[in-house]
Order: C-alpha cells, then structure tokens, then sequence
C-alpha cells in the first residue's frame, strides 16, 4: 500500500513536471513562431497581399452588391473566391492578410465557420501562411470576437494569434493583436534578425458612448501599451551585436477600422488612389497615431472598413492607406472594380553584394476587372528619404511666435 502511494505521489510530481516543461516550450515556440516562420526571399523580397471586407456569406447563395444589373444572376461569393485565387496566381505573395471583416454574420449564416472555411479556402490551398483580424462585421452571427480568432488561429497555414503570449501584461483589449517578424534570407549575415516587423491589431466592433448611438471602437491605451514595449524590444535586438544596425527596422501595423487621421485627406492631390466616401472612424482619437510618430519605426497604417476608398496619404512620414474591398457580398460601387493591395519590400546589398537592411517598400493594387489591371504604384518608403529628413537645425529658418 504504501510503495503504491509512493509510487502514485512520484508519478503524480513526474506528470506535473512534464506538464509544466511542456507549457514554459509553448510559451517559447509561441514567441519563435512569427518570428521562424517568415523570412524574405532569396532576392531579397517580401511580398505582402492585403485582403479586406469580403464579407464572406454562403456562398453560391449570396448574391453580389453594386454590380451591373446583368451581373446579378450570375455573381455570388464565388466571385470573391475566384478574384482571390487568381490574385495570389499572379502576384504570388510571401504573406496573406485578410484585414477584417472577412465573414457577414448579420443574421445570415448560422454557420458563420464555415464561411470562414469557405473565406480563405483560397489561401489555405494556396499553402502560402496567411493571417486574419477581424473587424465590425465578423461576429454578427453564431460567434464571439474571441472564438472566431480561436477558430483562424488553427486553420491550415494561418499564422494567426489570439493574443500576443505577454497579452497578460497589458491585460489587452480585444482579440487577435499580434506580431509577425519577417527575417532576413537565409544564408544572409541577417538570418536571424527581423528586417521588417509587423502589427496586428483588433480594432474592435461597436461602443455604446451613450444615447443609444453605436460608433466604432477604438485602438484602446492596452493595445498602444503592447505596441510601444513590442517595438522597442525589436528595436534592441535589432541593435544589439552580432551585426548590430544603426536604426530601426521599419514596421507596418495592419487594422480594420481606420483611425481619425485618415479624414485628412481630400483633395486628389493629396493622394494616390481615390476617396469616394466619408472616413468611417472612431469618434474618440485615442492617440495610436501620435505613439507611432513618436517611437519613428510605422511607415505605413494599412486599413479597410470603407470599401470604395482604395487611397494612400502621407501625415508625418506615416503613410495611412486603405485597401478597398475585396468581396462581392459586400458594398461596393457599380463600374469601380473590387480590389487588393499588395506591400513588397526589398533589401539592400551591402558592400560584399550580401543582403543588409530593408532598402524600399511599393505598393499598388491589384483590380477584379477583364485585364486584371495593376494600378498606382507607389514607393511608400526609402531608407534615402529617412535620412535625408535629417535637416540641421538653423535659428533664421524658424520664424518667431
Ligand atoms: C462572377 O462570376 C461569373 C462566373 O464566372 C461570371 O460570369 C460573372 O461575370 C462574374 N461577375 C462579376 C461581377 O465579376
Ligand atoms: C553605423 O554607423 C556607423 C557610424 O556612422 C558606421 O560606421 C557603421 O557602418 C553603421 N553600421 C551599419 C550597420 O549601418
Ligand atoms: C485592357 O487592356 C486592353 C489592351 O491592353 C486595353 O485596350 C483596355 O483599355 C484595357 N481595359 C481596361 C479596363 O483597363
Ligand atoms: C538611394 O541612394 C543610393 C545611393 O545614393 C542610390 O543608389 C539609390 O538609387 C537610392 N534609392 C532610391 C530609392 O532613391
């Protein structure tokens, strides 16, 4: 009796030991995993595909918004499917980002997973790793923010996060905040840095400010807090020996709902790319824009939620630009494409012709029309114009207040 005690209270030490060992290797590989599992290229090259609002439904059952009265018989999500197997057959990216509201619960599914199965089929047999945030539309139906991002995170490819595995720290708002690295190619003195760090965020659905009036959320103080000690612990590994590096590595932050800053754009010279509706925006600025200006590192806020504004603006070297949408099921505008955006960076050569840091990032966007056009290409960043900013400071140049 005694020696099956023993025994028991020994096997039972043995199976809380394996348990914990177990747990302290998630939580490593859980950090290592955004961080091994993207790399650039061996030409240097990181591609990144932008897929907002497609407002998955059921399918074949679901009939198309703004198209052409003769369109109408025969346009369903399908079309979606086919506009996003046969972007990614021609831009062949590294990454996919489906920037929120990907499925339309409204009342409509009852079975919003297998909208979502159906949403990014396309990318899961595509076998390119892919990534999800949700936006105002994705939990209308049969499931919580929170089991949604649960439900992506173990899809096949998808290198999505329920949270970021210090989310407890911050005690984050909302579900599916994360970051991805991307490091530098194999073989490169920068294998094991990450060049280029992206930012996930949940921008959240509804608030209730009072009155009974809903408006969007916003980038809460948590998520900003998560943000800022991210990416100034990226910035130390970035700088730390061995190959240490001067700067900082650009960043990109991917959210649905865009924030205040982009009503400032108006006027077509002021962009490239159209506005053809109001920004629907938080009514609250909770600051998010002036924390990236001031940690210098974001070139570029990526967002969707107003599908027929498709612009890129610059406001203080931070270039703030929508996708457009991509999904027939939802609002979209008769003759006006619905399209992607596509960010390719590219790195530099140092002087023995190896791959150094990131040198320039484009973007242009890829239209659903006949010739599949590849429209407004644009240099979004250059490591040249960064330093050239660096003006010296001389006292006539300012002048008095
Ligand atoms: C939707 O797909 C069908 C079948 O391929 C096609 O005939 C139709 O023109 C498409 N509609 C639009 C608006 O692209
Ligand atoms: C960092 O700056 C120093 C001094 O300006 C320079 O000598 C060095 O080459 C730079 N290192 C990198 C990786 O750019
Ligand atoms: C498609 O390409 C053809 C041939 O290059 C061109 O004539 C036509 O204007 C293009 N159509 C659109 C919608 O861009
Ligand atoms: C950046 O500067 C280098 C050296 O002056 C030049 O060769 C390169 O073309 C510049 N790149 C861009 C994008 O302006």
């Amino acid at each position: 009796m005694e020696a099956n005690r023993k025994t028991k209270a020994l096997l039972f030490l043995f199976s809380v030991s394996l348990i914990c060992l177990s747990l302290s290797t998630c939580h490593v590989s859980a950090y290592a995993y955004g961080r091994r599992q993207l790399r650039f290229n061996n030409d240097g090259r990181f591609k990144i595909l932008q897929v907002s609002d497609m407002h998955y439904g059921l399918g074949k059952e679901s009939q198309c918004a703004d198209v052409a009265p003769a369109e109408v018989p025969y346009c369903s999500d399908l079309n979606t499917t086919a506009f996003l197997r046969r972007t990614i057959a021609s831009e062949k990216p590294d990454l996919i980002v489906f920037s929120g509201d990907n499925v339309y619960g409204l009342c409509e599914t009852s079975d919003v997973a297998k909208s979502m199965d159906a949403a990014f089929a396309p990318a899961i047999e595509s076998g390119i790793p892919w990534v999800a945030i949700l936006g105002n539309h994705d939990q209308e139906s049969d499931m919580t923010r929170e089991t949604l991002m649960k439900y992506i995170v173990k899809l096949p490819n998808s290198l999505s996060q329920v949270n970021p595995p210090d989310a407890w720290r911050y005690q984050i708002d909302g579900f599916g905040n994360y970051n991805l690295q991307i490091e530098g190619p194999f073989g490169s003195p920068l294998f094991f840095k990450s060049l280029l760090n992206l930012y996930l965020l949940d921008g959240g659905s509804y608030t209730d400010l009072g009155g009974f009036i809903y408006k969007y959320d916003w980038v809460k103080t948590s998520q900003q807090n998560w943000y800022e000690h991210t990416s100034k612990w990226l910035e130390m590994e970035y700088k730390r020996w061995p190959f240490p590096q001067n700067t900082t590595a650009p960043g990109l932050v991917y959210l649905h709902i865009p924030m205040p800053e982009f009503e400032n754009f108006n006027k077509p010279t002021e962009m490239t790319g159209v506005r053809q509706e109001q920004t629907c925006s938080p009514p609250i600025n909770s600051g998010f824009f002036t924390k990236l200006v001031e940690r210098g590192e974001v070139k570029g806020v990526f967002s969707g939620h107003d599908h027929v504004n498709d612009f890129c603006g610059t406001l203080h070297g931070i270039n703030l630009c929508y996708a457009g949408g991509a999904g027939y099921h939802g609002y979209g505008k008769v003759g006006w494409a619905r399209r992607v955006r596509v960010v390719e960076a590219q790195l530099e050569t140092d002087q023995y012709g190896r791959w150094g840091a990131v040198d320039t990032m484009k973007t242009w966007k890829r239209l659903d029309d006949k010739n599949h056009s590849l429209i407004d290409t644009q240099l979004l960043w250059s490591k040249n114009t960064t330093l050239g900013m660096n003006i010296g400071f001389r006292c006539p140049m300012i002048p008095q207040h």
